[in-house]
């Protein structure tokens, strides 16, 4: 069985970071980086974020390859609730690498860093991430109304998450 495991984010991921990112099929994410450029920028600022406690983001490694990244966005009213995100290269979808990736998370979020409430938000069309939630053992909390905003449009998040 192929082994996941996470480590920090290196600029030099960003080529990786680019290509999966711009696949057609990523609908409901919307950081999609222009150029590998623009990706390296987002990723030289990991370690001042990692130090504010703003972020603590990771890369993917399947099998010692990268597939995708995850991490933490802290709550910066209420820094005992971190939010999770993630994603993973479609040709890698459906091999259960984003539960296994949110569980080594959780040990650093309720470990390392203190967490108490971890949150995984999703657009109610994501059947995909709402699953990866599910299967990792969070509680539907309910539906933020407007939560998102992508432009000027307002858009609804359900709300997942997990307590210690
Ligand atoms: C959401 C995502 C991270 C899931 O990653 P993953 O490693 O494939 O997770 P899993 O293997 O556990 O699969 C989760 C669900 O994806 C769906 N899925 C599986 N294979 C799929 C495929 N080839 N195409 C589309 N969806 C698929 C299934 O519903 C699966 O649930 P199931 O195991 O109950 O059947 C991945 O689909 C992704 O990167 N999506 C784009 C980015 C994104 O939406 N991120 C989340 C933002 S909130």
């Amino acid at each position: 069985m192929p082994k996941v495991e996470l480590r920090h984010q290196k600029v030099f991921d960003a080529k990786r970071f680019f290509e999966i990112l711009n696949s057609p099929n990523f609908t409901y994410f919307t950081a999609k980086p222009k150029t590998i450029e623009d990706e390296k920028v987002i990723l030289r600022q990991n370690f001042k974020k990692q130090c504010a406690n703003l972020e603590h983001n990771f890369t993917i490694l399947y099998d010692g390859a990268i597939v995708g990244a995850c991490g933490f966005k802290i709550d910066q009213h209420r820094p005992h609730i971190g939010e999770i995100g993630y994603f993973v290269d479609e040709t890698h979808w459906g091999k259960g690498i984003a539960p296994e990736a949110v569980k080594l998370l959780e040990q650093i979020g309720f470990g390392k860093l203190g967490l108490v409430r971890i949150e995984i938000w999703m657009n109610p069309l994501n059947k995909a991430s709402e699953r990866v939630a599910i299967k990792s053992g969070y509680l539907k909390e309910g539906v933020m109304k407007k939560a998102q905003k992508n432009g000027d449009v307002y858009t609804d998040e359900i709300l997942y998450a997990k307590v210690i």
